[in-house]
């Protein structure tokens, strides 16, 4: 009822792990084995140290983080996804260049079925959302050499002309949207919460905006689209279904529900198209797009 198959991976559902929740290391990773597939956190060339303090922030309906891409460099990296048990891997990297992207994507690639190229994290400097726009064509290009499947990851600033030049590269899959440019700020103090002062918006507030995005790109292009952000429930996975998505990840929603979220999701979405005459999951995609 749930299986699907995205750019030629069979996945025994759509539910994927979003990027930089709970997967630096395999032991976390192989947590999520309810999952159709799970995506790595976002590796560059060389080790990040990331931010200062506080990178993570609750607010209402969301969280704030400014992370700042940390992570061990892709050397180290693969170390921990050598002979990891995670039926689908989705290696997500980021780069300064096409140069960059190819050397990690090389790296990685015994390991992963897929690449996600990071373009839209909204806090880091020059890389992700800051990713020029003419350098796309060619970065998706470069790594699509390397034979597997390229996924590309968006935010909602400049979407439709982003999209436009991965899919003239050759992606296989837009996935959008990333978390949301946003900040707060201790008033008591007048001083921004978080260390970068800027970071990123996700979890229920956001929805809203990805299912407008995921929408859009479905209404404009004809390449499988992964929804993302605001996914807690069984319902909100079939809104962005409905909007478009083949399939979609899930992030923060974890600290909310758990580990357990993938086996909740999956148990909610069959009650749902069962109850309301579905027999596929197949069969909503798109369906809002035509009424
Ligand atoms: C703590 C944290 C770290 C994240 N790190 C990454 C990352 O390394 N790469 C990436 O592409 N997205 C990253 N994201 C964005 C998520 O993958 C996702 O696009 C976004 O959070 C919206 O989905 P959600 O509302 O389900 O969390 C991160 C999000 C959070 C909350």
């Amino acid at each position: 009822m749930l299986e699907i198959e995205l750019a030629n991976i069979k996945m025994k559902n759509p539910f994927m792990l979003a990027s930089g929740i709970l997967d630096l290391t395999k032991e976390s990773m192989e947590k999520f084995k309810d999952a159709g597939a799970v995506v790595t956190k976002s590796i560059g060339k060389e080790e990040r140290k990331g931010y200062k303090n506080p990178v993570f922030h609750e607010v209402e309906c969301g969280i704030l983080n400014a992370i700042g891409l940390a992570n061990p460099g892709v050397e180290e990296y693969i170390k921990e996804i050598r002979g990891i048990k995670i039926e689908n891997l989705i290696g997500s990297i980021f780069g300064k260049d096409e140069k960059e992207f190819y050397y990690v994507a090389e790296k990685m690639m015994p390991f992963v079925k897929a690449f996600e190229l990071n373009l839209s994290c909204p806090h880091a400097k020059k890389v992700g959302m800051e990713y020029s726009t003419r350098k796309i064509k060619k970065t998706v290009e470069e790594v699509k050499q390397l034979g597997k499947p390229v996924f590309v990851k968006l935010g909602m600033e400049n979407l439709l002309k982003r999209a436009e030049k991965a899919i003239e590269g050759g992606a296989d899959a837009i996935v959008a949207i990333n978390s949301v440019k946003a900040m707060a700020i201790a008033i008591d103090v007048a001083m921004p919460i978080l260390g970068n002062k800027v970071g990123g918006y996700s979890g229920k507030a956001i929805k809203p905006i990805g299912v407008r995005c995921v929408y859009e790109l479905a209404k404009n292009f004809d390449l499988p689209i992964i929804g993302v952000g605001g996914i807690t429930y069984g319902r909100d996975a079939i809104e962005y279904m409905m909007a478009g998505a083949t399939a979609v990840q899930i992030g923060t929603a974890i600290y909310y529900r758990g580990e357990k979220i993938f086996r909740l999701i999956e148990k909610e979405t069959k009650e749902w198209l069962k109850e309301n005459g579905y027999k596929h999951i197949s069969e909503i995609v798109g369906l809002a797009l035509k009424n």
